[in-house]
């Protein structure tokens, strides 16, 4: 069996930056200490700080009903409201926010203060598609699909500002980009889509292309896990899309000979080798 795992599987700078901060900050405690929402969506990684002492706030009336310890800010980044609510109830936190996603606060802050409307090409509902949100001052449009980029009109001139979800298919964006590029409004468009994503998802196509098998790793919410399957899936049919090793169920067809193996920007090295492990002596 020829396995392929890619170099670019599993935590990228920014989770790992966060994910580190948690530890650190959970070794020199000396109070409760709080994740703003689960540090990265992996179940295995949040129970693991959970036995540490570490406990995810959901929301922000967890917040406002906060009394000591120190609250971590993830990597995906939060709104201003959110600091501005952290010091108003005199809060310790530490920001662990990726600096790619600081950098698209700052640039929405400042194009939306310029009188830009900003665009932002992303999941709404994904917590840094909301962070980014919450910097702007003005009116926001987030755009998920090129459905919605067509049906997309300016009701009056305007000036606007496109960004993107740091973990957004880079394919779609460039059409989201002509789409919106084609009605001729004065817009900005800033490529924000953070290169560890697109090296991650070319290499996982790369692979996907070549093998007989692929498996992508990753939690179920985490969005770049899911756009990495949709990606290999289109490539290789018999791809599977895994939490951790016990979800694994390869249907062993002797005409598998090749298996690939990469894993969302979430996913633990620990839970990417022993699926490695199993593979290379179970096939
Ligand atoms: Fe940051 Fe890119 Fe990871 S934006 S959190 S390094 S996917």
């Amino acid at each position: 069996m020829e396995i392929r795992l890619a170099k670019t599987a599993g935590f990228c700078f920014g989770v790992k930056r966060a994910v580190d901060t948690v530890y650190e900050q959970a070794e020199q405690a000396r109070g409760p200490i709080y994740t703003y929402g689960p540090i990265v969506h992996n179940e295995q990684v949040v129970r693991e700080l959970e036995e540490k002492g570490v406990r995810v706030l959901e929301g922000k009336e967890a917040l406002e009903s906060l009394g000591e310890g120190t609250v971590i800010i993830r990597a995906h980044g939060v709104g201003k409201d959110v600091y501005e609510l952290l010091e108003r109830q005199n809060i310790s936190y530490v920001d662990a926010t990726c600096p790619f996603v600081k950098k698209i606060h700052r640039i929405v802050e400042r194009e939306s203060a310029r009188g830009r409307e900003i665009l932002i090409a992303g999941n709404p509902v994904h917590p840094e598609v909301e962070g980014i949100r919450g910097w702007c001052q003005g009116p926001v449009t987030v755009l998920e699909s090129l459905e919605e980029a067509r049906k997309f009109t300016s009701s009056f001139q305007k000036t606007y500002c496109l960004v993107a979800q740091t973990t957004f298919n880079y394919n779609k964006f460039k059409d989201l980009v002509e789409i919106i590029s084609e009605k001729g409004y004065d817009i900005l468009v800033l490529n924000t889509i953070c290169s560890a994503t697109e090296e991650r998802q070319t290499e996982a196509k790369r692979i996907a292309s070549e093998v007989d098998a692929m498996i992508v790793i990753g939690g179920r919410s985490s969005s770049n896990t899911q756009k990495l399957f949709e990606i290999c899936k289109k490539e290789c049919a018999n791809t599977y899309y895994i939490q951790k090793l016990v979800d694994l169920d390869i249907k062993t067809a002797s005409s598998i000979r090749s298996v690939g193996i990469t894993a969302g920007a979430s996913t633990p090295n620990k839970i990417i080798e022993e699926v490695q492990f199993y593979v290379r002596n179970e096939f």
